[in-house]
């Protein structure tokens, strides 16, 4: 079923401005419909994909130091907050979390989880905020004396183009005011064998979430993309410091949108995605502007980081 026009006039000017693009390139946000966020979900169980497992160890092995460094009465406030799984780790251990505000682009799963949390943590009060997050946003009913603490897991961060980084933190240092914090996770650099293999997964899952964009494409705009004309693969672009996420076109074809031709030929790959990764001295500069990283957390084979920010000013 299509969507609204403005959604779909919109998603076709971008479709197309990223398609005369060299290389071709698709936007992100394309990735989830349901069926993506099902293959999300089974990306983070796989074998090669470390990111998740990792982070969530580091969170259980730190919850004491945590609990410490926060501060006495926190607001725990977390953009594109989706099942709020890793979250459950902090609500879970950490008493001195009064407040949630769990924040999502998507309002009616956002309230369906929020009713659920409201179960589980009576003593805890669920305030969801439906909004975009990468755009400029106000807190609920909230007072400056609260401490507030962003939590942003995932290294989401790392997806984010470096325009949209910074226009983020700016956002979240006025969000969080002088005495509030940031834990964010952040992937590390490592051998280059390990990164690409955790988005070429064996059993294909990470290709399926790629191709399953195009799919997305064609139910909500006019496009006929085919699938069995790609072939994922996930490439390090040393470079940019960035897994790419490509879908390489095994014969020349053309696709329409709108009614617009576009040659793809054989050989040439749409990009869909970066996944940046830095060393602790990269993401400290790049947030050093707006953050003071005061504390890095890291498991023991060094791949994943968690990372306790304050604001500079
Ligand atoms: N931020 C995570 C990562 O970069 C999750 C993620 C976002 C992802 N987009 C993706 C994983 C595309 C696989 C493919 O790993």
């Amino acid at each position: 079923m299509k969507e609204t026009f403005t959604l779909e006039k919109s998603a076709v000017i971008e479709i197309i401005s990223g398609l005369r693009c060299t290389p071709k390139h698709l936007p992100s946000k394309y990735f989830y419909d349901e069926e993506g966020s099902k293959l999300f979900d089974k990306i983070t169980l796989l074998d090669e994909y470390y990111l998740t497992r990792t982070e969530k160890k580091i969170l259980n092995d730190n919850l004491a130091e945590f609990e410490q460094l926060l501060g006495d009465e926190i607001e725990l406030i977390e953009p594109g907050s989706g099942s709020s799984e890793k979250t459950r780790i902090l609500l879970d251990h950490l008493t001195n979390i009064k407040r949630y505000i769990p924040i999502d682009i998507s309002g009616d799963y956002l309230f369906s989880v929020a009713d659920q949390l409201r179960v589980e943590y009576p003593d805890i009060t669920i305030d969801p905020l439906s909004v975009d997050y990468t755009y400029p946003f106000e807190l609920p009913n909230t007072s400056s004396k609260v401490q507030k603490i962003v939590f942003f897991p995932g290294s989401t961060i790392g997806n984010f183009q470096l325009s949209k980084i910074q226009r983020f933190l700016s956002i979240l240092s006025t969000i969080i005011g002088k005495k509030g914090g940031v834990l964010i996770g952040v992937d590390l650099k490592k051998d280059v064998a390990t990164l690409e293999e955790a988005y070429n997964d064996s059993r294909g899952v990470t290709a399926a979430f790629n191709k399953n964009m195009l799919l997305h494409l064609n139910t909500i705009i006019n496009t006929d993309f085919d699938i069995d004309n790609y072939t994922h693969k996930a490439v390090w672009v040393e470079e940019k410091g960035a897994v790419e996420m490509r879908l390489y076109s095994k014969v020349n074809h053309a696709i329409t949108v709108n009614g617009l031709n576009f040659e793809v030929r054989k050989g040439e790959y749409l990009h869909t995605e970066n996944s940046h990764k830095y060393s602790l001295d990269e993401f400290s500069s790049l947030v050093s502007p707006w953050f003071k990283v005061k504390k890095v957390w890291v498991d023991d084979h060094k791949l994943f980081s968690v990372q306790y920010m304050i604001p500079r000013h």
